[in-house]
């Protein structure tokens, strides 16, 4: 597990670093780095042997032997695996490391400690819709609209869209853009721009939401500010450049928010949390990115007497 964390941390610090470095230096110092921050390795090493032993179960049970039940994310990966080509164990656990550095949940988890009176609209939301939304993948507009409003204000990453002219281009303003040259989306200021977000520095977790589903009741927080068009976390606009944009945009984007919602849900659910200390600063940033502080304590108390 230590490694697991480690792992996410070195690559972003190998990646800035080599971003910083002159073309002829970057693979000879980034292969070196890499040998040196081995926590991929580790990680990757780790899991093969019980990855291996899935694969196996997986063949025994089509030839009609009795397997343990499995319920996790191996073992889900290997389920949803094409099934025409099965994936051998290094591309699962491969598979694996990508979504386990896919995560931006910490922030969603902060800002319902800071933001408490958003838990128990979008608990009566998950009472009511979770099971549905569990079997269709669709629904649980609160909730969206929350993580949603978080990854806008604390995006990991203040830069999308980064794209090499292979030809001589320019810009609607008459920006030009030369062949090999690099141009890229100021996403993180994006979101907070008063010409696409009211209020745009205000959390305000409810505003993607679909204003006649929040009926003036005392149950809602009112919103500070409500978009004028409703949205979800998975659409791409030029306003939310999150999963960037046209034909490259994320294909995993329904996938990572689905994920986010289970983890969510499943911590609102079965937990009461706050942030240990609610003053104390959340990130660290560096160029673009804002890597959630490891330091950052959060205090979690189960409900229900659960576990
Ligand atoms: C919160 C998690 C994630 C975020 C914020 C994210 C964001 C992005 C962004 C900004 C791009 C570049 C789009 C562009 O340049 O226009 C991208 C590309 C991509 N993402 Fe994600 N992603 C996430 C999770 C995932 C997951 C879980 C998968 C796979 C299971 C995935 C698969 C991909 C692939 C394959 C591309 C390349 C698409 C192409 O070049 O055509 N992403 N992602």
């Amino acid at each position: 597990m230590a490694s697991a964390r480690r792992y996410v941390e070195e690559t972003l610090l190998n990646a800035e670093l080599v971003k910083l470095l002159p073309k002829f230096l970057a693979p000879i110092i980034g292969g070196a780095l890499s040998r040196c921050l081995n926590s991929h390795k580790i990680f990757f090493n780790s899991l093969i042997p019980a990855t291996e032993q899935r694969i196996l179960e997986k063949d025994m049970k089509s030839n009609g032997y009795q397997i343990p039940q499995r319920a996790d994310c191996i073992q889900w990966i290997i389920e949803t695996a094409p099934k025409q080509s099965p994936w051998s164990a290094e591309r699962v656990i491969y598979e694996l490391m990508a979504i386990w550095f896919g995560s931006t949940i910490v922030y969603v988890i902060h800002d319902l400690c800071l933001h408490p009176e958003y838990i128990e609209p979008i608990r009566r939301e998950l009472e009511a819709s979770y099971e549905d939304f569990e079997r269709t993948g669709q629904g649980l507009p609160l909730l969206d609209s929350f993580i949603k409003e978080s990854t806008r204000l604390t995006p990991v990453e203040f830069m999308s869209v980064r794209r090499q002219a292979l030809q001589p281009f320019v810009l609607s303003d008459g920006t030009t853009v030369a062949v090999n040259e690099w141009a890229c989306a100021p996403s993180g200021a994006i979101n907070t721009c008063a010409e696409y977000y009211p209020y745009p520095e205000t959390f305000s977790g409810f505003r993607f939401v679909d204003s006649t589903m929040l009926p003036n009741t005392q149950e809602y927080p009112t919103p500070t500010a409500t978009q004028t068009n409703p949205s979800k976390l998975t659409d791409v606009d030029p306003s939310f450049l999150m999963w960037g944009t046209g034909r490259m945009a994320c294909p995993g984007r329904y996938y990572a928010s689905a994920f986010m919602k289970v983890v969510i849900a499943q911590l609102l659910m079965s937990y009461d949390f706050k942030l240990v200390n609610p003053g104390a600063t959340r990130w660290i940033s560096w160029r673009v990115a804002k890597i959630p502080k490891p330091w950052t304590k959060v205090a979690l108390t189960a409900r229900n007497g659960g576990p």
